[in-house]
């Protein structure tokens, strides 16, 4: 089988984890790689959980060489929605040099690069020159809930004891120039929900004189931020460290993140970034409050003059070390509390949380993995912090007590969550070139 068709059939496996009926699914991707991996020689495991599998596998003992464990997941994103797509997402199609699917980058592609470079090196070599542990979750956009229990199991942490975490699950700047990242957003999700009238009611005949929970929750939203769109939430920003000279240096030369770029590829007239800041800094170190959906009232065809019973925002914020997602949350029920107008009783659900996350780019390690980012993709690559989180990450690292490197393979304009994700097959080879590199240079590295 080719690198592409072997890449082919684990997209083909509606593995989303957030919808019930793809439950089966999920399962028979986990089935996929323990097979898979097996096949390569590794000793691979699928632990069940109440949600989704946890897949582990380990190569064959290699004394006295490092161990690398390599996170990832098989899980991906909701299609919806699916009449944007140009091609079915769970039938890859090759167009113009890219494969478009579902989790074709995120982060299907990324975790096969990982194993191809292995099977590969296994190919040449007759085995690794390392110990490698491969541990892929099945909960990751969903918030890992699985993994955040399972690795507390001391059993488990034996198991996946190591020197050092690798994660390809981020972006990259450019086709040319790759990212080492050394930090991740942390993540609190929850739900407002705002109540007026017992039954939806005539806006004639009551209208003016109760208040409406739709107009109720737009103001409670807005009040979130001043007009300099700094959060206005009370106590948000305490602990957020300033971003470091050398950062806002470094981030002024990474391709395509120019308030300029960002504006072009996101296809708004202007950015609207905190004052003082630039989209950049923004994305990488600031923490955000960000509703993801509101409902409410009549959204079907046509009018319909009516006061709804309530509305309800679906929100979350991005993080930065220094801030305890918990914490958060409190402070922002708090400041829902206070500023919920009279006529008006409201809700507040809190959801899934993690930790940012931040790690030392300059270890051995960290060296190692942008040797092999810098030999395979031709340029140094820029170190950047990333908007995006993997909830896991810290918590992980944390009690494994390793730092994580993330070297991604996801291009700004891969389109992970979004309709006709893709990954360039390009990108795709020298992935798994860079996968192999860095199996190479790790296995040189004195634990
Ligand atoms: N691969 C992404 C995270 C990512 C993408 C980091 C690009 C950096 C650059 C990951 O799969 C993801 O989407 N995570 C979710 C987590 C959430 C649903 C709990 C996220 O960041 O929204
Ligand atoms: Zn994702």
């Amino acid at each position: 089988m080719t690198h592409v068709e072997e890449l082919t059939k684990f997209l083909s496996i509606p593995s989303v984890s957030a919808q019930p009926e793809h439950a089966a699914d999920v399962d028979r991707c986990a089935d996929y790689l323990v097979q898979k991996l097996s096949s390569l020689g590794f000793s691979a495991k699928k632990y069940r959980t109440d949600i989704h599998p946890i897949v582990v596998a380990h190569s064959p003992h290699v004394e006295g060489k490092p161990t690398v464990l390599i996170y990832g997941h098989y899980d991906v994103m909701p299609v919806d929605p699916l009449s944007e797509w140009k091609s079915d997402p769970f039938a890859a199609e090759i167009r113009e040099g890219r494969i478009y699917a579902r989790g074709a980058s995120d982060d299907k592609g990324e975790i096969m690069a990982h194993i191809l470079g292995a099977q590969e090196l296994i190919a040449e070599l007759g085995s690794l020159p390392l110990n490698v542990t491969y541990l892929f979750e099945g909960e990751e956009e969903r918030g890992s809930e699985s993994l955040q229990e399972l690795i507390k199991d001391p059993a488990m942490q034996k198991e996946l004891a190591c020197d050092v975490i690798v994660v390809s699950d981020t972006g990259m700047a450019a086709p040319d120039v790759p990212s080492f990242s050394y930090g991740l957003k942390g993540l609190c999700c929850f739900e407002l929900e705002v109540h007026g009238p017992k039954m939806d009611l005539h806006s004639g005949i009551f209208g003016g004189a109760v208040a409406n929970p739709i107009t109720a929750l737009c103001e409670m939203l807005a009040s979130t931020h001043d007009e300099n769109n700094h959060v206005t939430v009370e106590g948000f920003y305490d602990g957020v460290a300033d971003i470091e000279d050398w950062e806002k240096e470094s981030w002024k030369r990474v391709p395509g993140m120019s308030d300029a770029e960002l504006a072009e590829l996101t296809g708004v007239p202007s950015l609207r970034t905190e004052k003082g800041f630039s989209g950049a800094e923004c994305v990488y170190a600031r923490p955000t409050f960000e509703p993801n959906g509101i409902s409410g009232g009549y959204e079907g065809e046509g009018s319909k003059t009516v006061i709804p019973t309530h509305a309800i925002a679906k929100i979350s914020c991005r993080l930065v070390p220094g801030q305890d997602p918990v914490d958060i949350m409190r402070k922002v029920e708090a400041h829902f509390k206070k500023v919920c107008p009279p006529g008006i009783t409201m809700k507040f659900t809190m959801q899934h949380a993690g930790d940012a996350y931040m790690s030392n780019p300059h270890s051995p390690f960290g060296k190692a993995a942008q040797k092999a980012l810098h030999d395979t993709f031709g340029n140094p690559p820029v170190l950047v912090r990333e908007g995006g989180s993997i909830p896991v990450v810290a918590s992980m690292s944390k009690i494994l007590g390793k730092d994580a490197l993330f070297l991604g393979l996801d291009l700004p304009d891969s389109r992970i969550h979004s309709p006709n994700e893709n990954m360039r097959l390009d990108i795709f080879e020298k992935g798994i070139a860079m996968a192999k590199s860095l199996l190479l240079l790790m296995s040189e590295v004195k634990a």
